[in-house]
């Protein structure tokens, strides 16, 4: 999970990183009087869930109370690549002396975490990495033994960050370490006039493997996928939203994967990834389709098993008894195939319900969700 950027604000300030002072507020009257408490000149950030906001027009500088009010206005509602503002962020503005860029990122391919780190921060790190590589420095970090001290002098040296900036990087580890995340970033990491060091921006993403350790952020959803990856969280249903409209229902995470290859095969994109694991009663079922049936972007809808321990019969009835619950307002295609796959067949022919059809091939499937799609 995401974090917003006062979240992750929040938590560098309580692993002692230097932040500006700062309040979040939800209208544009609130901007006004945080403004004016925080001494009348300030940063007025939009508090969504993607990069990109000052380019969108969504960080400004304000000159006084009333100026937030009205940039507070302009930036609540606005729309940031699909993410809607509803909060901003009004920070006090420091004086910038140099930007940097430091990040820690698990490096899943190395098997091991990677700190990138550069001198030349505030802009987009992936143009700077891809104009200049030589300026963006890339280094392994042991798990185990983490950023220590020395470390954290290695990175700066090697990014051309001031010497001083390494206890920042040593604190923002353990925020890594001890907040459960995956990623940190920090763009920018900004040294001042008056010679401190501070983060201005902050991207946290949470391990959501940890989510039980991270109670506190559980309750915010911003996007409508969040919504739908909670609800379906809450069935404890394996569910992640893609972008596509094949919505896909499969049994075993392998199978899974390799239906929305095959069905990618077929020139559609799947909507979401579906495992229902080993069991397949009436209510899983029903629960991951009415998951799949609220996505409005799904047109049709593919459910792939392969009979093992649990047999295609059993998968059938659950099926069957599913669509006594759940209204099907979509084409729903079905491969049984397996363990007790003719019977399976025989139970879904019987039920005989306008919008499913059979196929006997996961390929022969595929193409056919992939038709009624579209
Ligand atoms: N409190 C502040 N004081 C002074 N300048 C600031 C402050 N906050 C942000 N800025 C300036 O605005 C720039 C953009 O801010 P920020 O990095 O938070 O947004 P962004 O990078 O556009 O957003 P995103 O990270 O989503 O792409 C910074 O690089 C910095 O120069
Ligand atoms: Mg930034």
């Amino acid at each position: 999970m995401d974090l917003f950027e006062h979240q992750a604000r929040q938590l560098f300030e309580e692993h002692g990183i230097l932040v500006p002072r700062a309040e979040v507020v939800d209208t544009a009257e609130e901007a006004r009087v945080a403004a004016a408490r925080l001494g009348g000149r300030v940063v007025v950030k939009a508090q969504v869930k993607t990069g990109g906001r000052g380019k969108a027009g969504g960080v400004k500088l304000a000159a006084d109370p009333a100026a937030a009010h009205i940039t507070a206005r302009q930036i609540l509602g606005m729309d940031i690549k699909g993410h809607t503002v509803r909060s901003v962020m009004v920070a006090q503005p420091v004086d910038i002396e140099a930007e940097f860029y430091v990040s820690y990122v698990l490096d899943r391919a190395a098997g091991c975490f990677l700190a990138i780190a550069s001198a030349e921060g505030g802009m987009e790190i992936e143009e700077v990495a891809a104009e200049r590589p030589e300026a963006v420095a890339r280094l392994a970090i042991d798990p185990v033994e983490g950023v220590t001290p020395t470390r954290a002098a290695e990175i700066a040296a090697a990014a051309g960050l001031p010497a001083d900036a390494a206890d920042t990087l040593v604190k923002l580890w353990r925020v890594l370490i001890r907040e459960d995340a995956l990623l940190v970033e920090v763009n920018p990491l900004v040294r001042t006039t008056q010679g401190e060091i501070l983060a201005l921006d902050g991207k946290i993403t949470l391990d959501d493997n940890a989510r039980f350790r991270q109670e506190r952020w559980g309750a915010e959803r911003e996007t409508y996928d969040e919504e739908l990856e909670a609800t379906a969280a809450a069935k404890g249903l394996n569910y992640v939203k893609l972008d596509g409209d094949v919505g896909i229902i499969g049994n075993g995470a392998g199978l899974v994967m390799s239906t929305l290859d095959v069905v990618a095969g077929c020139g559609a994109r799947p909507a979401n990834f579906l495992d229902i694991g080993g069991g397949a009663s009436a209510q899983i079922m029903a629960d991951g389709l009415s998951v799949i049936l609220s996505d409005p972007s799904v047109t049709a809808v593919f459910v792939n098993v392969f009979g093992g321990i649990t047999a295609c019969d059993a998968v059938a009835d659950g099926i069957v008894q599913a669509l006594e619950s759940v209204r099907l307002t979509k084409p729903l295609v079905v491969r049984l195939d397996g363990n007790n796959a003719v019977r399976g067949r025989a139970i879904l022919d019987a039920r005989a319900h306008p919008l499913v059809q059979q196929a006997t091939t996961m390929d022969g499937a595929a193409r056919r969700a992939a038709e009624l799609a579209h």
